[in-house]
């Protein structure tokens, strides 16, 4: 190569509904667990990958700002990509979130699958969307989820190499159009990020193994409440498997408390609407937010009641959206 090599993707955030947490190979980020999730639209990560000949080295801005610890996990992904098209060339990152990073929205995951098929085109790569997601999940677990729109597993695979612990679409999300609020109850960074959180998780809670051990069956369930578009089914599971997850992660050593009192006081009042006939469910992962996933016609209802709760900043309403794809330069800012 001997000019600028470009391109820029968009790729958007997924929320778990049975849920990733431990991994069974650190070096290749192999789950210790399949995982259920949906990718959301409104909210994105869009992404500029510019291979120069001219760079001694990476150069990555994250929102406009550098940061050295996020620019270490972009540089570890380029490297595989540089090493599937075996070349050698640095590359300028330009990545922008429409949403607060690292406060349990998954920036994560929408950052490394836009990245992933921003520098695979750039690159020239001619890579299947499951390449993708393989590479993906190299950076980090749940990136491999956004790769693919609507409803989606990503598999605990079997073989030693990680080859098979890939995302693939379960439906559209035009078949099953459900809504989702985020209720934002910090925009603060975590205190414990995911990888440090699993490994703790792994090392001291009493419950490890019997969350590895049920997991089949609540990917079984969430399977087939997705396949039949059984709300009330897909409810039940996706509060059980998070809640089970967060009792997982509060027995560990020091224990893991992802919650605030506005996060607590929001799974009640999702509760309290589904007591009353609401379709509505909650979620929460590695971070105070609170998710709640609703059928359509409940989303204006369910928006309202968690802008009540006294500590919510800012409620996000979002429906369910498509998987990573090329996007024009101009379109990064936009
Ligand atoms: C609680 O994908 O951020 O959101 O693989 O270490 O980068 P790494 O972890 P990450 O973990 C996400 C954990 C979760 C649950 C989920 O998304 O399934």
């Amino acid at each position: 190569m001997d000019k600028l090599s470009f391109a820029a993707a968009q790729a958007q955030p997924n929320i778990a509904l049975v849920k990733y947490w431990g991994k069974r190979d650190a070096a290749l980020n192999l789950p210790a667990v399949g995982s259920i999730s949906i990718t959301l639209d409104t909210l994105w990560t869009r992404t500029r990958v510019a291979f120069d000949p001219a760079l001694d080295q990476d150069r990555v801005s994250l929102n406009g700002r550098s940061d050295a610890a996020e620019a270490k996990r972009v540089s570890a992904c380029l490297d595989l990509l540089r090493a599937r098209a075996g070349v050698n060339w640095r590359a300028a990152v330009d990545s922008r979130n429409n949403f607060p990073t690292a406060a349990g929205l998954a920036s994560s995951a929408s950052g490394f699958a836009a990245l992933v098929h921003a520098g695979a085109e750039a690159l020239g790569l001619q890579l299947e969307d499951a390449d993708k997601s393989v590479l993906a999940r190299r950076c980090s677990g749940s990136a491999a989820r956004s790769i693919f729109g609507g409803y989606v597993e990503w598999a605990h695979g079997a073989l030693a190499d990680g080859t098979d612990s890939v995302a693939r679409p379960l439906l559209d999300a035009a078949a099953w159009p459900l809504r989702v609020a985020v209720a934002i109850t910090s925009t603060a960074a975590k205190e414990v990020g995911s990888s440090e959180g699993m490994r703790r998780t792994a090392q001291t809670s009493p419950f490890q193994s019997a969350w590895i051990e049920t997991q089949e069956a609540d990917l079984a369930a969430a399977r087939s409440a997705i396949l039949a578009r059984d709300f009330e089914a897909l409810a039940a599971i996706s509060e059980y498997s998070c809640l089970k997850m967060h009792a997982l992660a509060l027995a560990a050593r020091p224990g893991l408390l992802y919650w605030n009192g506005a996060t607590v006081e929001c799974m009640r009042r999702v509760r309290a609407l589904r007591g009353q006939g609401v379709p509505v469910f909650f979620t929460v992962d590695a971070g105070p937010q609170l998710k709640a996933v609703c059928e359509p016609s409940a989303a204006a209802q369910v928006s309202a009641a968690l802008r009540e709760v006294p500590g919510v900043l800012d409620v996000v309403e979002t429906g369910l959206g498509a998987g990573a794809r090329s996007i024009r330069v101009e379109e990064l800012a936009a």
